[in-house]
């Protein structure tokens, strides 16, 4: 599934999405799985056929690297028509899957975004895929996220929010240490929000310590706004950077852990 997103519009399509899926869905909650997100600048088009092929590329040599390593940083071409390109699988995500998603996202990214000097996609919330024509390793972009929300509300919403403020903050901590590569998950049951909650952090791994935990703090610090003031029962906030998302029901892998 695929979605094109316009940073002002997201809000708008993350409901409308929703209320799609919600017809599908015959489960107890609505389940909004496998979701592709990109963001294409609209104002970046490309300014000369060197750049778009140093663009295919890059792509190519990212799908390349990132479906053997989980995780790559590339740069193509010189002068002004030089790219600079990341990509990098969750790290849960086995290495069959980490492939197959990263290839899909270099098909995806150069059809989408055609003309883009710019853009980045997370494959079905698997695996994330990104260029620019300006050097954007290590840094954190804030302007450009998507967020997707489920209409569910929690049975005792204050009971939940601080069920959920202490994991999110407990796997937002363990993403952070360098050895767990940008990745933190976690859940936990609590007897008086009667809710167990699954949560995942994922930052890009160009990024230092710091910067990761900018990263999430600007995605967290804004869940009132992006999650429906947190009256709800899942959420996910994505930038070309990091990745918040969590849930009533296990999304991650392995299921159990
Ligand atoms: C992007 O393009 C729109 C119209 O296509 C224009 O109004 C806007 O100012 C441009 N933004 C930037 C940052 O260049
Ligand atoms: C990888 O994970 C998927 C679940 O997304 C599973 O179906 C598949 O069997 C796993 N492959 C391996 C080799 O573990
Ligand atoms: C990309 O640019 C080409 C020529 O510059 C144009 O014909 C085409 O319609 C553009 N595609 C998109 C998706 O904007
Ligand atoms: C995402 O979209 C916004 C708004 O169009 C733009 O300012 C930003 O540069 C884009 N980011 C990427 C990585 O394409
Ligand atoms: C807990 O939730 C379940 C279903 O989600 C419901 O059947 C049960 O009554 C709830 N228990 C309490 C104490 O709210
Ligand atoms: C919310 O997001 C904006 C950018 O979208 C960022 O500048 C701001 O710092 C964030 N707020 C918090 C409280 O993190």
């Amino acid at each position: 599934m695929q979605v094109k997103i316009a940073t002002t519009e997201i809000r708008n399509m993350a409901l409308f999405r929703f209320i799609f899926l919600l017809f599908l869905s015959s489960c107890i909650f609505a389940v909004l799985a496998d979701v592709s997100v990109e963001n294409c600048s609209d104002n970046s088009t490309i300014p000369t056929a060197q750049m778009s092929a140093n663009i295919d590329s890059l792509v190519a040599e990212l799908a390349s690297s990132t479906s053997q390593n989980r995780f790559s940083i590339a740069t193509y071409g010189k002068g002004t028509d030089k790219v600079y390109g990341l990509g990098q699988c969750r790290g849960d995500v086995n290495s069959t899957d980490c492939t197959n998603c990263i290839q899909d996202a270099a098909k995806n990214i150069r059809t989408n975004c055609q003309n883009q000097t710019d853009a980045w996609l997370w494959q079905n919330d698997n695996c994330i895929l990104r260029f620019d024509d300006d050097q954007f390793f290590g840094k954190v972009d804030p302007s450009s996220f998507a967020n997707l929300y489920n209409n569910d509300h929690p049975q005792h919403p204050s009971a939940f929010k601080k069920q959920l403020d202490a994991l999110i903050s407990k796997v937002s901590s363990e993403a952070v240490v360098p050895a767990n590569e940008g990745l933190g998950r976690g859940k936990s049951f609590s007897v008086a929000s009667n809710a167990t909650i699954y949560a995942l952090t994922q930052c890009t791994r160009d990024l230092s310590r710091r910067s990761c935990s900018d990263c999430l703090n600007i995605a967290i610090g804004n869940f009132s706004k992006f999650c429906n003031n947190e009256k709800t029962v899942g959420c996910r906030v994505l930038y070309g950077s990091c990745y918040v998302r969590y849930e009533i029901y296990p999304f991650y892998y392995p299921l159990d852990s």
